[in-house]
């Protein structure tokens, strides 16, 4: 289909992303999908949207500027629950898993419903070649609740704001002055590739000293969806199997925050996970930010 637009091939999509599928939005509205992941989440929880303290959405766009995404997601749930967005690009289920963590040691929160809902394929213009090919639209939610699950977690953020950002278009007024230049995402992809693998390694073996794990004590390392490359090197430098490290960015693309709960969702229903395994979570993105943190199955 691309190649009907753009100067591209489905070999070269192949062989330098992994993506073979996508899904983007064409009628839908960001907050239905994000609507069906929390439902879906709170099922498999065994609870109601009345039983939610606490809703944090990470999301990086969506149509609305104000009210915050979760304003709307709340309401479509009926839950009567404060609730904040975040915005830590690919990054934000870690930073909303950090936040929900804090609330709940403060026993500010019993339940706490994450959503990570995102169409970065609005961010990017469908003429350039070398992002519009990169990303898919999609929603991931999970519920966090009291225990011990998570063992240790490290959020980064440095501020490299020029190798991926998207400025959205504000409404003039008669008294701007200043030049504006307003574009469609601009990502440095080659920059971006070198900072996701080594801060990726970076997070992930500081993760396992402080625990005292070994790489093979891990069942599963969930890293971020962004391009098979990046998952192998990653892969590679850690030296784990491949079973080891799942994928699914064949299939949808880099869907952003919504990566990681996306991914531990199908390793769950699949039923892959069994009590105690010890799992990681590894994700980077504009900002750059980056997130890791280790965390024990305690279903
Ligand atoms: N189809 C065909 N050719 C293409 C395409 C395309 N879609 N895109 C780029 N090319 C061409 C380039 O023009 C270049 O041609 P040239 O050698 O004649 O100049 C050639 O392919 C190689 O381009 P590179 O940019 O060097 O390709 P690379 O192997 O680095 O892959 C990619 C590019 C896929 C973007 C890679 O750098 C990457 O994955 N980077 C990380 C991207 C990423 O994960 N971003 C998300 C971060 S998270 C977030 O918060 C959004």
């Amino acid at each position: 289909m691309l190649e009907q637009f753009l100067e591209t091939s489905d070999e070269w999509i192949t062989e330098r992303t992994g993506i073979k599928e996508r899904l983007v939005i064409s009628s839908e509205k960001l907050e239905d999908l994000a609507v069906i992941a929390a439902n879906k989440a709170l099922e498999d929880a065994n609870l109601k949207a009345s039983d939610i303290d606490y809703i944090i959405c990470s999301n990086v766009v969506n149509e609305y500027v104000t009210p915050a995404l979760s304003c709307i997601i709340q309401g479509k749930l009926g839950a009567t629950c404060p609730t904040v967005d975040i915005n830590a690009a690919c990054a934000g289920f870690l930073f909303a898993l950090d936040m929900a963590d804090d609330k709940l040691n403060a026993k500010k929160a019993k339940n706490i419903l994450i959503v990570c809902a995102e169409e970065p394929s609005r961010m990017v213009s469908w003429q350039n070649r070398s992002t519009s090919v990169l990303f898919g639209d999609g929603a991931g939610a999970a519920v966090v609740t009291e225990g011990d699950a998570l063992k240790a977690i490290r959020l980064t953020t440095s501020s490299l704001t020029e190798v991926l950002y998207y400025q959205r278009k504000l409404e003039p007024t008669p008294y701007i002055s200043k030049e504006e230049n307003f574009e469609p995402l601009v990502m440095k992809g080659r920059e971006v590739f070198k900072h996701a693998v080594t801060s990726s390694c970076r997070d992930i073996r500081k993760l396992l000293n402080q625990t005292g794990l070994e790489p093979d004590d891990v069942k599963y390392y969930v890293l971020h969806q962004a391009n098979l490359r990046i998952i192998e090197s990653i892969r590679n430098f850690l030296g784990v199997d491949k079973e080891r490290v799942p994928h699914n960015v064949d299939r949808y693309g880099n869907i952003s925050s919504a990566a990681l709960p996306a991914l531990l969702d199908e390793l769950n229903r699949a039923g892959k996970l069994q009590k105690g395994d010890k799992l990681v979570f590894s994700a980077f993105g504009a900002g750059f930010t980056t997130g890791a943190c280790i965390i024990e199955w305690a279903k």
